[in-house]
């Protein structure tokens, strides 16, 4: 990875923070509505990590006991500092492009129509079945490197590009190899129903039964994925075949998570409901009805703003979804097809210019609402004493300008676990 890692030690004493952007939940392991617009923010703060846990939080004026010499320090005078980013839904291990598929919006083309001509996930499988574990490892590397300079220190991957016996198993240990040799977290999630590959489109139950019947058995036996996940959409797998396919994952011990009326109204949230879903991630489409079930069963709403800006095709309705009392938590989805960015803090932008979120309610569904939808919060998402000391240190005055100044990146330290990494 190109960092300059400026410590070896998960010790590190962060001081003189002009603004320190804890998300401190107190003990609640999601934010709601009107919490989600708070951030517990500490002026002139310092951040103590030992062992790469937060062991202290608070204001430099409260801070009494010294700091033992053999702590680096970081001086973060002028600057923010914030929770990582969570990004709990990306599909970035791939193969190949889809620029061709880009340019073809550009002239006009939809994503549905691009699919139907053998071009969307179909395009994207026929590189992944044909690229080894260790070239999807190797790019995949890249990216999570980039996108720890960009804030991102925990990482949910889907598998979905292989799409065949052999080809789900290389993503699964790909993913769960790359979690074991970097520095960032890596969350696997089994997607083998993104798509029904070329060879099952006559027969898509076949291809179920193959999901059911074999891809997860294997993941389950050998612990490669912590979460189940199916497109639930109208011409890939519908509200029964999705419900068949997450039961069966969470038999294996996998929870469900759903692509949920991305494109079209199918009913894949209230089948998050129903079944207790960890998140219901895209709901571009979702109604009111969904929208109650969602806050009734306490699911995480995963909205992916990248997704809408990028194919153009309508937003999903945070405001609503906020003032229900569902937990909103925000993704980039990283992909060739739906979303060619890893950037959080653009995510941020485009919620807050699009969504009508507040930046505040934007920085919350990054980081400890992200965690939740990965069932991670007691560890991740926000700075408080117990957590892993995943830390991002800006180059801004305010917490805001990360989402109101894009198009740069304003992120000078990136720390994983109180090590730090300085981004060159
Ligand atoms: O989340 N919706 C399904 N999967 C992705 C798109 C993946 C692709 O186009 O390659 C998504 O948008
Ligand atoms: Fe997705």
């Amino acid at each position: 990875m190109t960092f300059w890692y400026l410590t070896i030690s998960m010790n590190l004493f962060i001081k003189n923070i002009a603004q320190l952007v804890t998300v401190a939940s107190s003990g609640g392991n999601v934010k709601r509505g009107p919490q989600m617009g708070e951030l517990g923010v500490i002026r002139n703060a310092g951040v103590l990590c030992r062992e790469g846990k937060i062991v202290w939080v608070g204001s430099m004026a409260d801070r009494s006991a010294p700091i033992p010499d053999e702590i680096p320090e970081l001086d973060a005078t002028g600057k923010t500092v914030l929770p990582g980013f969570v990004d709990a839904h990306t599909h970035m291990m791939f193969a190949g492009d889809r620029s061709g598929e880009f340019a073809l919006r550009a002239s006009g083309a939809t994503y549905q129509e691009i699919a139907a001509q053998g071009g969307g996930i179909t395009g994207t499988i026929k590189h992944v079945r044909s690229a080894s574990k260790k070239e999807l490892k190797h790019s995949a590397a890249r990216y999570l490197g980039e996108m720890m300079k960009h804030g991102t220190t925990a990482v949910e991957i889907k598998t979905g590009y292989g799409l065949d016996m052999d080809s789900e198993v290389k993503m699964l240990e790909a993913i769960n190899e790359l979690g074991n040799e970097e520095i960032a977290t890596v969350v696997p999630t089994f997607l083998g129903a993104h798509a029904v590959p070329p060879e099952y489109r006559a027969n898509a139950g076949e291809y179920v039964r193959l999901i059911i019947d074999r891809m997860i058995p294997y993941a389950g036996k050998k612990k490669l994925a912590a979460f189940c996940d199916v497109f639930c959409e109208a011409g890939y797998f519908d509200v029964a075949q999705s419900e068949a396919i997450l039961s069966a994952g969470r038999q294996w011990g996998m929870l469900p998570k759903i692509h949920a009326e991305e494109l079209s109204l199918l009913g894949g949230a209230e089948l998050a409901a129903k079944l207790g879903a960890v998140s219901a991630d895209h709901l571009e489409h979702i109604t009111g009805h969904g929208i109650r079930a969602l806050s009734e069963a306490g699911v995480v709403a995963l909205l992916l703003p990248g997704v809408s800006f990028f194919l153009n095709h309508g937003y999903a309705p945070a405001r609503s979804l906020i003032d229900a009392g569902v937990p909103v938590a925000i993704a980039t989805d990283f992909n060739p097809g739906s979303c060619m960015s890893f950037s959080m803090p653009l995510m941020m932008t485009i919620a807050c210019t699009h969504m009508r979120m507040s930046p505040e309610e934007a920085i919350t569904a990054s980081t400890l609402n992200a965690a939740a939808a990965l069932n991670m919060s007691s560890m991740l998402g926000s700075i408080e004493p117990g957590k892993n000391a995943d830390i991002i240190v800006a180059d801004v005055p305010d917490y805001r300008h990360l989402a109101y100044h894009f198009g740069m990146n304003h992120i000078t330290h990136t720390i994983k676990n109180g090590i730090l990494l300085e981004i060159p």
